[in-house]
Order: C-alpha cells, then structure tokens, then sequence
C-alpha cells in the first residue's frame, strides 16, 4: 500500500487547493468559551488560514467573522478582550458587535458610500462543551454532524466536558507540512520506538492499543500500563486513553486518570510549516503534584514528535522517492485521513 504523492507536502500548490476545499469549508477548533466570556468578549483565531474572530454579542449569543476589515483588509482584533464595538486599528471603522458597519470616518463625504454592505462577513461557530468551532462556510453542515459519535464516546470514557476547567495552552511550530503532523499523530506504530516515557505509561502492544474509523474522525484507545508506570499517576476516573483526530485538523487527546483532555487545530502556515496549539482542560481539584507530571509526559512526547516530523519532511523533499509505504493494520488511520484528503481534493488534484 503507498502513501498518497510525496509532492503533496511541499508543494505550495497543493496547499492552496487544501485551503480552498479543505479549511474553507470545515468545523476547526478555535477558541474556549472562557475567552469569552460575557457580552462584548471577542478572541481572534483562525480556521487554517482564515483569520477568524469570534465575538460574544450584547444578546450573549456567540457570533464568528472573518478577522478582516472590510476597508482595506486590516486584521481587526488582535488577541483577546471586551468591547462595545470592534474598531478597526487601521482608519477606524467601527463595527457592531453582529457585523454590521456602523461608523467610517469622513464616509458622508463619500457619495454613494454603501454602509450597509461592507459589514463583516460572517462565519459559522458552534460548541461541544467549553470548546468553540468555527466553519467559514455559512452553508457548511452543522457542527453535530462533524462530530457524530464523538462527544458521547467521550463521554463514555469518563470525561464530562462540560465540568472541566482550562487550565494553559501550548503552542509549537514544526518545519513540516501539516499533513506530516497529522498522519504522526495517527499512528502509534513509532510510540514503542520514539515515545519511551509514553510507552511506559500506556500499553502501545498490537493487541491492546485500537484503533478505529469513524466517517469524519479516528479514534486510538490505550489503557494505563502498571497505574501508569512511574511516569504518572493514571489512577482515576478515566480508564483508558483516547486519541481522537477529527478531520481535518483538529486532536483531542484524554489521558488515563484524573479526569483530563487537550485539545487543539494543526494549522498549516506554509507547505513546510505548520503551527500547533493545545489547550489542556481538567477536572477541578486536581492537585499540582498531579498535573506536573501530567503536563511534563505530554510536553517530552511533544519534543519527540517535533523531531520526528521535521526528520520525515526532509525525508520527503529529497525529490527521489515519489510516495511513502503504508502498513495497511498498523498505519490503517492514516490510510483512512489519506483518502478524506484525496476526496477532499477532487480527482483532479
Ligand atoms: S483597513 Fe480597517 S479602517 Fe482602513
Ligand atoms: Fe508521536
């Protein structure tokens, strides 16, 4: 079995196309609820390459635009923070927290000047729990149906989304094409080789750890190895671990133990490089000692993983081999992300 073409993780063709009929049109982690919290609350993001900014209106009802002033193109909000309006920094037009423009200086000196269409453009946004999507496809099926099955196997699983508490966000940058990260993240063929704290805590063997497809995520399940092998302390409500990878770009990650998720968009800055956040969520009262050593199991199977797709990118830009091998049971996930992608594209990609 072979992987799809070696060209298509580096080159910037291809990435456009991803980004026209792939990140145009499908739900991605944004943002947390705890970003915004009351009316006036805004934090801007991005869904792939679109910058996004999501806005608490004056009703409490959550609403997504296009980041992007309609003048001439200033990204509007930066960060996070609560306003009556959303000015934009660049000549101050001013927009009302549902879009619509309400003020361009000197624009009655303009005749002909059409306020009413230069509003922000809208996108969709949605929530499971703490954890806000956005869609920049108004015409986009409704975030449920992305979902399906997942957040009641979630649920399943011990964790109830809707009690944990943010706790920090991590963020990295890798010298690889997005889909490298993806199809890593997809496989725990290299875990018993790599990841040697992480093999110690989870069982990794054929036989135990699962792998499952599902029509628009994949799901990877490993239980607790020896109450979590010295590493960490996996004992807890949650009995085993999931790795879930809903398509296109966004990882949930819920580690044996206390109850725990991390969960965050791959987002692709250029055909070599792409950009990683995780935001960790956890049950209220876990204690310190718990949460160090929690966060310091993912942060060095983190740095493994850093080396090893940047590795892999190099690998692929030789120009000399044309596509990869796949081990169809034990790289089956990525095999199934490859075709999501190749249908994705259309057949003339
Ligand atoms: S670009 Fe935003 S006001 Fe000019
Ligand atoms: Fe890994």
């Amino acid at each position: 079995m072979r992987t799809i073409p070696w060209e298509w993780y580096t080159d910037p063709a291809v990435l456009r196309l991803e980004q026209e009929r792939i990140f145009r049109s499908s739900w991605q982690y944004a943002a947390h609820t705890g970003e915004v919290p009351e009316p006036g609350s805004f934090v801007s993001s991005r869904a792939g390459h679109i910058p996004v900014v999501v806005v608490r209106d004056r009703d409490g009802r959550l609403r997504a635009f296009v980041n992007v002033c309609r003048h001439r193109g200033y990204l509007l909000c930066e960060g996070t923070g609560r306003r009556e309006t959303l000015q934009c920094p660049y000549h101050a037009w001013t927009y009302d927290l549902d879009g619509s423009l309400r003020n361009a200086p000197r624009a009655e000196a303009e005749p002909g000047f059409d306020r009413d269409a230069l509003g922000l453009v809208a996108v969709q946004v949605d929530t499971w729990g703490p954890f806000v999507f956005v869609n920049p496809d108004l015409e986009a099926p409704p975030l449920a149906e992305q979902l399906g099955e997942l957040p009641a196997l979630v649920a399943d699983g011990g964790v109830d989304v809707g009690s944990l508490e943010f706790h920090l966000r991590a963020s990295a940058e890798y010298e690889a094409n997005w889909k490298v990260c993806a199809e890593n993240y997809l496989e725990c063929y290299h875990c018993a080789v790599a990841h040697p704290s992480f093999s110690k805590a989870i069982d990794v063997a054929p036989g135990t750890y699962q792998l499952d497809e599902h029509p628009t995520f994949s799901s990877q399940y490993g239980p607790a190895k020896n109450g979590g092998g010295g590493v960490y302390d996996a004992a807890g409500e949650v009995g085993r671990g999931q790795f879930h990878y809903l398509f296109p770009n966004t990882t949930i990650n819920v580690m044996p133990g206390r109850g725990n998720i991390s969960i965050g968009p791959i987002v692709p800055l250029a055909a070599e490089r792409t950009h990683r956040s995780l935001d960790y969520f956890l049950a209220p009262g876990a204690d310190e000692a718990w949460i160090s050593d929690y966060l310091e199991l993912d942060t060095q199977v983190g740095k493994e993983d850093k080396v090893l797709v940047e590795r892999v990118q190099q690998g692929m830009r030789s120009g000399m081999i044309s596509e990869g091998a796949l081990m169809p049971v034990s790289e089956r996930l990525i095999a199934h992300f490859e075709r999501l992608v190749v249908d994705a594209l259309g057949t003339d990609a």
